[in-house]
């Protein structure tokens, strides 16, 4: 497959998934503003063009919480990417490791953080959404950090699910969902090959053993809002810290206070993220909230931050903003749904040659170069 870019992937995984995931992939909350604005005020922010400054020493390479990367790029955790491809966690999870960076396995995975470690020659991180049964939860961790995670990534921007009208209208939640899908699928039979769905039952590996004779995908997001937590808070914080000893990084974080609260916490980082755009629409861009959190606390604890990131351009620019690493959400799942395995190794060789292409352009030959000089402050590119 020739690609020369994320929106190459975002088509070939159109083409080839049934409509209700790839609308769940693609689409946002309400009306998808949010979700537009971390594209293009990512892409609209511009950069300075420097020249003749020896970049002929350009490295993309840095580290994050005590682990050496070929960039400082994550995959975002993405719930049931085991749909998008067969056994999907654990193809994106060799990729990952073959280019020496980390996947963040979600919480409502198809495949579990057993067989996902198996299959990664690198140390998982893992994400954590609370459910209501907290001994479960516990128990979950415990597997989590025997499996050889790392990094425990708990998101936070998800006390309910957002509404997420493309959902309804394709079949992925609400009545008839079930059906709706069925019809859907039977118009993609390659992808019913492909993904396996006439083998191994399809069910969400990490959470079976609270599914209770479901599956959790009959109706998705239904399952969601009546198993998630909406009473977590802050001091939950502390039974999370007693059961998890690594690295705590808290996603989902947009405004300054509550990056503060983390810190006050003893959160070793914090992801600025709106979900990519799937929760509460009409909230800021990552683009535009990340600098002030970085000015608060970046030099109490980490800051990483995700949306609207489709190349090592946009990777770039998230630094120059202040973030120290960066989640890819969608690209990597248009590019599992698009190629598998390949496709987000494709993918992933893609983003470090244009973070390459973009640091030398800017006149830096080292991540930790990449601050807020290289912006060309207050102009848009757009
Ligand atoms: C997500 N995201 C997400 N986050 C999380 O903490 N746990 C999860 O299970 C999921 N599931 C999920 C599914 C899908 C299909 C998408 C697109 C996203 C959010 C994700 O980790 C990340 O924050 C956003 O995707 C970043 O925005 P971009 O890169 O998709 O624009």
């Amino acid at each position: 497959m020739i690609v020369s870019s994320t929106t190459d992937f975002r088509e070939a995984a159109r083409r080839k998934l049934p409509r209700f995931l790839f609308d769940y992939i693609d689409g946002g909350a309400y009306a998808e503003r949010t979700l537009a604005r971390n594209v293009d005020d990512l892409a609209d922010l511009a950069l300075r063009q420097r020249v003749l400054k020896d970049v002929s020493r350009v490295s993309t390479t840095a580290s994050l919480f005590g682990q050496e990367l070929s960039m400082p790029v994550v995959l975002a955790p993405v719930g049931l990417t085991g749909m998008y491809a067969r056994r999907g966690e654990c193809q994106a999870a060799r990729a990952a490791s073959a280019k020496g960076v980390p996947l963040c396995l979600s919480t409502v995975s198809v495949c579990d953080v057993d067989e996902v470690a198996a299959a990664s020659s690198r140390p998982l991180w893992f994400q954590l959404y609370v459910l209501r049964d907290r001994v479960f939860m516990r128990d979950l961790l415990a597997r989590a950090a025997a499996a050889g995670a790392t990094t425990l990534v708990f998101t936070v921007d998800m006390p309910v699910p957002g509404a997420r009208y493309r959902d309804a209208h394709s079949g992925m939640s609400g009545p008839h969902a079930s059906l709706r899908r069925i019809m859907q699928a039977m118009g993609r039979p390659q992808w019913a090959w492909d993904v396996g769905l006439m083998g191994r039952p399809h069910t969400l590996g990490n959470v079976a053993p609270v599914l209770k004779g479901h599956t959790g995908l009959e109706d998705f997001m239904g399952w969601l809002g009546a198993n998630f937590d909406p009473s977590i808070q802050w001091k939950d914080l502390e039974w999370i810290r007693e059961c998890w000893k690594g690295p705590l990084v808290i996603k989902g974080v947009l405004d300054p206070e509550d990056a503060k609260a983390a810190v006050d916490l003893g959160a070793d980082g914090v992801v600025v993220s709106n979900h990519g755009g799937r929760q509460l629409d009409g909230v800021l861009s990552t683009a535009r909230a990340l600098p002030a959190i970085a000015q608060a606390v970046g030099d109490k604890l980490t800051v990483l931050a995700d949306g609207g990131v489709r190349s090592g351009l946009d990777v770039v620019r998230m630094l120059a903003l202040g973030a120290k690493g960066v989640m890819l959400g969608r690209a990597a799942a248009y590019a599992l749904a698009a190629n598998g395995q390949a496709g987000v190794s494709q993918l992933l060789d893609l983003v470090e040659k244009e973070m390459r292409v973009a640091m030398a352009l800017t006149g830096v030959n080292a991540v930790s170069e990449i601050d807020g000089s290289i912006l060309a402050n207050g102009i848009s590119a757009g």
